[in-house]
């Protein structure tokens, strides 16, 4: 059976980018028709400038959010990464597998750590190493499918790429595995600055949509994106990135192809004005599921307790399998 994996890292609250992107397919799709694993990656949030209190509480609200969307624990499973040690044991092993020119030149790299250095801030050796800590969070689980919004392509690539070096080096251990990304708002942009993607670590930001804004902060949020110049309403991401975002996320929110929704609207106001009420309906009932949970914390925890333990179990024997062949003695 095919087996997926993919995680959201707790350094913000939500957005409407995390749910089109990934967690929304996650639970329309992926859940249905595989063996699949969903974590609240927290390690990854250690990677920047942190508070940990407020980790501590974005990762509960984040694992709640994830049932809140319809995650159900029956069908896969839901866990925190810090509670199973197999991430960061095997991320060593991958440490060892991969050199620091290819991560000094991620994408993401470069840009956080650009932006800690012009803040005067210390850039910390782990948002370097970030990429391979995702790797060994994807390959202890020997899952085929990651999916996932496209701004962390070049992330699974890498994955493949150590994959296939550990294999050649030491012998098959691990599965390749590959990106899924939605069809359509597979980059979701600020509503603000189009040219940006919609990210939780930018808040506050009014071009943002948290999954638990209420309904009339959704709705400004909305009816105030910048749109481009002209009056035509058409999908052309190159000439009119804001325009083609609102339809991008109403096709998301409705079915249908954006360039197709285009054509029914003749002003900008009603095309704003049907992607607001559509992103209204779509995170009311998770907003609503989110409150309900996040009132029985102890359920939440039961939960996140069986998938850890479910995770660990997994991952574990191909971990250990990694261990003996890279050459480590086996414990006596
Ligand atoms: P993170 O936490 O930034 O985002 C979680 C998921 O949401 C997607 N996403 C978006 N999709 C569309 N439009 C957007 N504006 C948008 N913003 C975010 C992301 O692509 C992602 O799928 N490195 C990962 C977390 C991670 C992970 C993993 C993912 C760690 N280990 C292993 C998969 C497998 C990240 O920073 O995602």
């Amino acid at each position: 059976m095919t087996r997926i994996f993919s995680g959201l890292k707790p350094t913000g609250h939500l957005t409407l980018g995390n749910y089109l992107g990934a967690l929304r397919r996650w639970v329309e799709v992926d859940q249905h028709r595989a063996e699949a694993l969903f974590s609240v990656v927290d390690l990854h949030a250690l990677t920047v400038e942190h508070d940990p209190a407020r980790v501590r509480r974005l990762s509960r609200q984040a694992a709640t959010l994830m049932l809140a969307a319809g995650l159900d624990p029956q069908r896969c499973t839901v866990f925190v990464q810090s509670h199973v040690d197999e991430h960061t044991r095997l991320s060593y092993l991958l440490e060892c597998t991969a050199a620091d020119g290819e991560l000094r030149r991620m994408i993401q790299y470069r840009e956080k750590g650009g932006q800690a250095r012009a803040a005067g801030q210390s850039v910390r050796l782990s948002l370097l190493t970030y990429p391979v800590l995702m790797a060994a969070d994807i390959l202890a689980y020997g899952a085929d499918e990651v999916p996932v919004g496209e701004d962390q392509t070049q992330h699974v690539e890498l994955t493949r790429d150590l994959a296939v070096r550990f294999n050649q080096r030491y012998g098959h251990t691990f599965t390749v595995p590959r990106a899924t990304h939605p069809p359509v708002a597979a980059r979701v942009m600020d509503l603000q600055d189009p040219a940006s993607k919609m990210g939780k670590s930018h808040e506050p930001g009014a071009g943002i949509v948290h999954l638990l804004d209420d309904a009339d902060t959704v709705r400004k949020k909305i009816m105030r994106a910048v749109t481009d110049s002209g009056r035509e309403v058409e999908y052309d991401r190159e000439h009119k990135p804001g325009l083609a975002n609102l339809l991008e996320i109403l096709a998301a929110c409705e079915g249908g192809k954006p360039d197709e929704l285009a054509g029914a609207y003749d002003s900008y106001g009603a095309l704003k004005k049907d992607t607001a009420e559509a992103v209204v309906d779509l995170l009311r009932p998770v907003r609503e599921r989110h409150a309900e949970l996040a009132a029985d914390p102890a359920g939440v925890d039961a939960v996140l307790r069986l998938g850890a333990e479910r995770a660990r179990g997994l991952a574990r024997p191909r971990v250990d399998a990694a261990f003996r062949a890279i050459g480590l003695m086996p414990a006596v």
